[in-house]
C-alpha cells in the first residue's frame, strides 16, 4: 500500500463512490416506470400514433376524382404525388368542405423546373426569366399531363434560308407543299418525321414537260433535255435560274 501515491488512492475512492451511487439510484431509488424500457417504447408509439394525420396519400384521391388521376398516370408527372402540388389533404378527405389549394401561380412550377446544373441530363428545365414570362405556366401546360404544347409552325420558321431564296425566284408562286409532303409531326419533331422530296425527273415534267398543261412554265423535252441526270443536279429547285 505504501507504494501507491495518496492522490491515486483519493481518486479511486471517488470512482468507487460514483459507481456505488449509480447502482443504488438506478436499481433501488428510481421508480420502475422510469427504467422499464418496454413501457418507454409503448408510450413513444402511442405518442407518434396520436399525431394528426395530414397526408392522405394519392391512392384515395381516385375514389372521388376521376379526371386528374386518369390523366396523370400516362403523362410526365406520373411519378408525382397529388399532395406534392395540392398540399396535405387528409382534412379534405374527412371533410369535403375543406378544399385543398391548387398551385396556380407561376412561381410554383419552377421549384422543380428552374435550370440547375445538378439535375440529371434530360430533365426538362427552363429559365423562368426568359421562358414565356408573366403568364401562368398552366395557361400553356396542363399540370396533370404537361406535354409541351404543339407548335405548328410555318415551313419558313425553320427553313428560313430556303424560304428567302424561293421568294426571289421563278418558283415564288409555288408552295413548299407543291413539291414536298410534310406530315404535321414534321413541324414538331422534324428528324423523326421526315418530309418527302420529289422522286425524279417526271415530277418537274408535270409542269415543264412538253405535254404539260401548265401555261406559265417554260417547256423542255424531257426525253433529251439534261440527259439522264435529275433536273436538280443542274437547276437548284428553290432558285431556278433566269433564262
Ligand atoms: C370522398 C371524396 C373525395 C376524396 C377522397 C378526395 N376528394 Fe378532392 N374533392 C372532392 C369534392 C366533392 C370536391 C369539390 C368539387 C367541386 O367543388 O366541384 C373536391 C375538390 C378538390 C379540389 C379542388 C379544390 C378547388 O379549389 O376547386 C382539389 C384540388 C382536390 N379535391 C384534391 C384532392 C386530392 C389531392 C385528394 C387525395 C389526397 C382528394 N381531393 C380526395 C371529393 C374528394
Ligand atoms: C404538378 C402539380 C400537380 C399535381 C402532381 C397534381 N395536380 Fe391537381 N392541380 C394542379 C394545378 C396547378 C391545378 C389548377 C388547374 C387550373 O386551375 O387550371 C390543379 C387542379 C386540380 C383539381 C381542381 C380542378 C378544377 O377544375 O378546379 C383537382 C380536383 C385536382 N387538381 C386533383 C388532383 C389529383 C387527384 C392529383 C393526383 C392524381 C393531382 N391533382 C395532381 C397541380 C397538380
Ligand atoms: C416535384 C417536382 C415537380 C413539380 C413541382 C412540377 N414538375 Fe413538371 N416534371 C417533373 C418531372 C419529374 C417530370 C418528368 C421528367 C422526365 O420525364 O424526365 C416533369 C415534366 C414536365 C414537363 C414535360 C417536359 C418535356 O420533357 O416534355 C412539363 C412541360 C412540366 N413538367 C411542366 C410543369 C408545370 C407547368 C408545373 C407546375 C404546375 C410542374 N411541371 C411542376 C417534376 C415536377
Ligand atoms: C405561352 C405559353 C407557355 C407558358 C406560359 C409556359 N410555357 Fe413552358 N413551354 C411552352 C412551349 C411552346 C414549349 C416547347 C417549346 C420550347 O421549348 O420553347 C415549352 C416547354 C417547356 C418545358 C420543356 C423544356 C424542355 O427542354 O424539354 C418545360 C419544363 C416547361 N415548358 C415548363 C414551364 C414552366 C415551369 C412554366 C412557368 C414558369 C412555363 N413552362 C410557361 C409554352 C409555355
Ligand atoms: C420545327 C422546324 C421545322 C419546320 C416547321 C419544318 N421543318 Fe423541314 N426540316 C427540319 C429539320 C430539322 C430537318 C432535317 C434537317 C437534317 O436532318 O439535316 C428538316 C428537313 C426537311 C426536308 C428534307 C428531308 C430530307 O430527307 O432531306 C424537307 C424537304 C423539309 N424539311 C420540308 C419542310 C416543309 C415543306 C415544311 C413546312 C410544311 C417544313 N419542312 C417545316 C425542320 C423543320
Ligand atoms: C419546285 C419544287 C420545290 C419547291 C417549290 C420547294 N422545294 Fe424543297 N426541294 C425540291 C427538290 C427537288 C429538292 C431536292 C434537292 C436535292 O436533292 O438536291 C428539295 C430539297 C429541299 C430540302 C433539303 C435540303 C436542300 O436544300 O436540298 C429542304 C429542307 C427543302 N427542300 C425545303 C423546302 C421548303 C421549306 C420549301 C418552301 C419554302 C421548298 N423546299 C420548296 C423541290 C422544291
Ligand atoms: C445537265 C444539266 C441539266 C439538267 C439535268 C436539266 N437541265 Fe434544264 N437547263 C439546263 C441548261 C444549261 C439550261 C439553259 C440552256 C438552255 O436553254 O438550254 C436549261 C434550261 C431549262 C429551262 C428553261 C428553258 C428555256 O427555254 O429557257 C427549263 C424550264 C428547264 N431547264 C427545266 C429542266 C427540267 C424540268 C429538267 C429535268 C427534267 C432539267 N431542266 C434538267 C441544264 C439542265
Ligand atoms: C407546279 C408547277 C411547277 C413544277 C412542279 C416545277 N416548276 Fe419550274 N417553274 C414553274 C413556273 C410556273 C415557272 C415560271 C415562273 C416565271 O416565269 O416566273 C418555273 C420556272 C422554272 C425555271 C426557270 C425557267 C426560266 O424562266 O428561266 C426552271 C429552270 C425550273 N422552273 C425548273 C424546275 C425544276 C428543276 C423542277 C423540278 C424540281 C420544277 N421546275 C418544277 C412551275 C413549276
Amino acid at each position: 500500500m505504501r507504494n501507491i501515491p495518496d492522490s491515486v488512492l483519493r481518486l479511486s475512492i471517488v470512482v468507487v463512490a460514483i459507481a456505488v451511487s449509480f447502482v443504488t439510484i438506478r436499481f433501488f431509488v428510481l421508480p420502475a416506470s422510469l427504467t422499464d424500457m418496454d413501457a418507454h417504447k409503448a408510450r413513444a408509439t402511442e405518442h407518434e400514433a396520436a399525431r394528426e394525420i395530414r397526408f392522405a396519400g394519392s391512392a384515395i384521391c381516385a375514389d372521388c376524382h376521376v379526371e386528374e388521376p386518369g390523366k396523370i398516370v400516362q403523362g410526365y408527372h406520373s411519378l408525382l404525388s397529388c399532395e406534392t402540388c395540392h398540399g396535405p389533404a387528409q382534412a379534405h378527405v374527412e371533410d369535403l368542405d375543406i378544399k385543398p389549394t391548387a398551385p396556380r401561380r407561376r412561381e410554383f412550377c419552377p421549384v422543380c423546373h428552374t435550370y440547375d446544373r445538378s439535375r440529371p441530363t434530360g430533365f426538362p428545365q427552363i429559365n423562368p426569366v426568359a421562358h414565356n414570362p408573366l403568364e401562368p405556366c398552366i395557361q400553356c401546360h396542363d399540370p396533370h399531363d404537361p406535354k409541351p404544347p404543339e407548335t405548328p409552325r410555318e415551313c419558313s420558321a425553320c427553313h428560313a434560308e430556303i424560304a428567302r431564296t424561293k421568294a426571289i425566284s421563278h418558283h415564288v408562286g409555288l408552295e413548299c407543299t407543291t413539291c414536298h409532303v410534310a406530315p404535321d409531326e414534321h413541324r414538331v419533331t422534324p428528324r423523326t418525321n421526315r418530309a418527302t422530296k420529289p422522286a425524279g425527273r417526271q415530277f418537274c415534267g408535270t409542269c415543264h414537260g412538253e405535254d404539260s398543261e401548265n401555261k406559265g412554265a417554260l417547256k423542255v423535252d424531257l426525253a433529251t433535255h439534261g440527259g439522264r441526270y435529275q433536273c436538280w443536279q443542274c437547276h437548284y429547285p428553290h432558285l431556278p435560274e433566269e433564262s
